[in-house]
C-alpha cells in the first residue's frame, strides 16, 4: 500500500484546521504528486477554481475510491480548463463512493451500479438527489469494463494513498470518463434516430427529459420497420402514448430489473421484467439488447421490438379505414420522416 505520508505530518492540525478546504486540498496535491499515475487528475485538481474548494473538500471526506484517468481524447482536458464550472463535476464523477476491488465487480453480463460523488444540481437530475452513477462490468479475462462511455474504459483497482489520516483507495482507469448528458446526445452516441424522430413528432421530448429520474426502453431502429403500418395510423397524441408505454417514472437500472419486477409506465399500463426482456401487459415482449445507458437525469435500456398494445395491432386497419384523414394528416407532419 502507498502511504504518502502527509497524515504524519498533519496529524497535529486541529480539527478546526483540518477542515480548511484549502488544506485538504493542498494535502491531496502533495499526496497525488508522489506519482505520476496520478498526474491527470492532478492537472484538474489544480484548476479547480477557488469557489469550488469548499465542496471539493466536502466531497473527499472518507470512503472514496479514486478513478484516476491515464488518458484523454486530445483536445478533452483543455476544453474542460477552459470552462472552469466544469471542472469539480467532472473530477467528482471520478470519485467512487464504493469499494472495488478485482473480486467485488459483477461478471459480465451483469453490471455492477457503483454510485459516485457527483450531484452537481446543473449536471445531474436524478430523484431524491442521487447521485450519478458508474457501471462497471468484469469481462471473463478478468478486466473491469466502465460500459457505456464513449470509448472502452478499462479500470485497475489499485492500492491506497492516505491524507490527513484518512485512507482512500485507488484505480487507475485508462481514459478520463465522460459525465452522462441528455437523452437526445446519448440517442446521437447509440445512433438511433427513430425512436428519438418520434419522440420529436409525438412532443414528449421535454417531458423525457425534465423527469426527475426516469428509465426508458428505447427501441433500436430496425425495431420500428415490423410496426409501421400500426403506428402509421395514430395521431400524435396516440403516438405519445405508444411511445410513453416505453418509459418509467424513476431511475431503475438493470440489477432492479430483475425476474417478475413489474412497474407501471407512463402511460398506466405494465410492464414486466425479467432481466433480459420487458414485456407490455396486453401486447408483446422485447428482449433488452444494451442496459444501463446513463442520462443526466436516468438511464436508457436499448430494446429490439417496440412495445404495442394487441389492441392497437388488431384496430389498425379498422381505424385506418375509419379515419383516413388521419392517415393523411399523419403522412403530411411525419412523412416518410418517422419510419425512414
Ligand atoms: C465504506 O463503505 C462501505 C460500503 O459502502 C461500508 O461497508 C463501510 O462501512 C464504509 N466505511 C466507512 C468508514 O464509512
Ligand atoms: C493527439 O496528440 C498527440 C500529441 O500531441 C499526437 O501525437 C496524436 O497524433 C494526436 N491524436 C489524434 C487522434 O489527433
Ligand atoms: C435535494 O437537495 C436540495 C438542496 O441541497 C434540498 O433542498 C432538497 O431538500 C433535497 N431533496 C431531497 C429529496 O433530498
Ligand atoms: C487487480 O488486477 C490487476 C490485473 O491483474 C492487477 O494489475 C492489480 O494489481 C490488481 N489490483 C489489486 C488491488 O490487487
Ligand atoms: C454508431 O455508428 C458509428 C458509425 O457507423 C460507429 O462507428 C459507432 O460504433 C456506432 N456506435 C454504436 C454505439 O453503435
Ligand atoms: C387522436 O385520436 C384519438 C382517438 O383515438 C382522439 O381521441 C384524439 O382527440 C386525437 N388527437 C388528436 C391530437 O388528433
Ligand atoms: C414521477 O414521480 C415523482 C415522485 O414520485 C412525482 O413527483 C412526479 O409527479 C411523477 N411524474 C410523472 C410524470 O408521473
Ligand atoms: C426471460 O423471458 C424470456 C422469454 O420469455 C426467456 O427466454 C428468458 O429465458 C427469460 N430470462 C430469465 C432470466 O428468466
Amino acid at each position: 500500500m502507498y502511504f504518502l505520508n502527509l497524515a504524519t505530518t498533519l496529524l497535529c492540525a486541529s480539527a478546526a484546521f483540518a477542515q480548511s478546504s484549502t488544506v485538504i486540498i493542498d494535502a491531496l496535491k502533495l499526496a497525488l504528486g508522489d506519482t505520476n499515475a496520478f498526474g491527470l487528475f492532478l492537472n484538474l485538481l489544480e484548476a479547480i477554481p477557488p469557489e469550488d474548494y469548499a465542496e471539493f473538500a466536502s466531497l473527499i471526506t472518507g470512503n472514496l475510491t479514486f478513478a484516476m484517468p491515464q488518458s484523454a481524447p486530445n483536445g478533452t482536458v483543455s476544453a474542460v480548463l477552459g470552462n472552469p464550472s466544469t471542472i469539480l463535476p467532472l473530477l467528482s464523477y471520478h470519485l467512487i463512493r464504493s469499494p472495488i476491488s478485482n473480486t467485488s465487480i459483477a461478471n459480465s453480463p451483469v453490471h455492477s451500479i457503483v454510485p459516485t460523488a457527483l450531484t452537481d444540481s446543473s449536471t445531474v437530475f436524478l430523484e431524491n438527489n442521487q447521485s450519478q452513477s458508474l457501471v462497471l462490468t468484469t469481462e471473463s479475462d478478468g478486466s473491469i469494463h466502465v460500459l457505456n462511455q464513449p470509448t472502452d474504459v478499462i479500470l485497475t483497482p489499485q492500492d491506497g494513498f492516505s491524507i490527513l489520516d484518512v485512507t482512500y483507495a485507488w484505480s487507475s482507469i485508462s481514459e478520463l470518463l465522460v459525465v452522462p448528458t441528455t437523452l437526445s446526445a446519448a440517442l446521437t452516441s447509440n445512433n438511433i434516430t427513430t425512436f428519438a424522430n418520434s419522440a420529436a413528432t409525438a412532443g414528449i421530448v421535454n417531458t423525457l427529459e425534465s423527469l426527475h429520474g426516469v428509465t426508458i426502453f428505447v427501441p433500436q431502429d430496425s425495431a420500428f420497420s415490423s410496426v409501421s403500418s400500426t403506428l402509421s395510423h395514430l395521431n400524435s397524441s396516440e403516438l405519445a402514448s405508444v411511445l410513453s408505454g416505453h418509459v418509467i417514472n424513476g431511475t431503475f437500472y438493470s440489477p432492479q430489473l430483475t425476474a417478475g419486477q413489474t412497474k407501471a409506465n407512463l402511460a398506466g399500463q405494465t410492464l414486466t421484467t425479467n432481466g433480459t426482456t420487458v414485456s407490455l401487459a396486453g401486447g408483446n415482449t422485447a428482449n433488452i439488447l444494451s442496459s444501463d445507458v446513463l442520462l443526466q437525469n436516468g438511464v436508457v435500456h436499448i430494446i429490439d421490438s417496440v412495445l404495442v398494445l394487441n389492441s392497437l395491432k388488431n384496430s389498425a386497419t379498422g381505424s385506418l379505414l375509419a379515419r383516413p384523414w388521419v392517415v393523411a394528416s399523419f403522412a403530411i407532419s411525419v412523412g416518410g420522416y418517422l419510419f425512414a
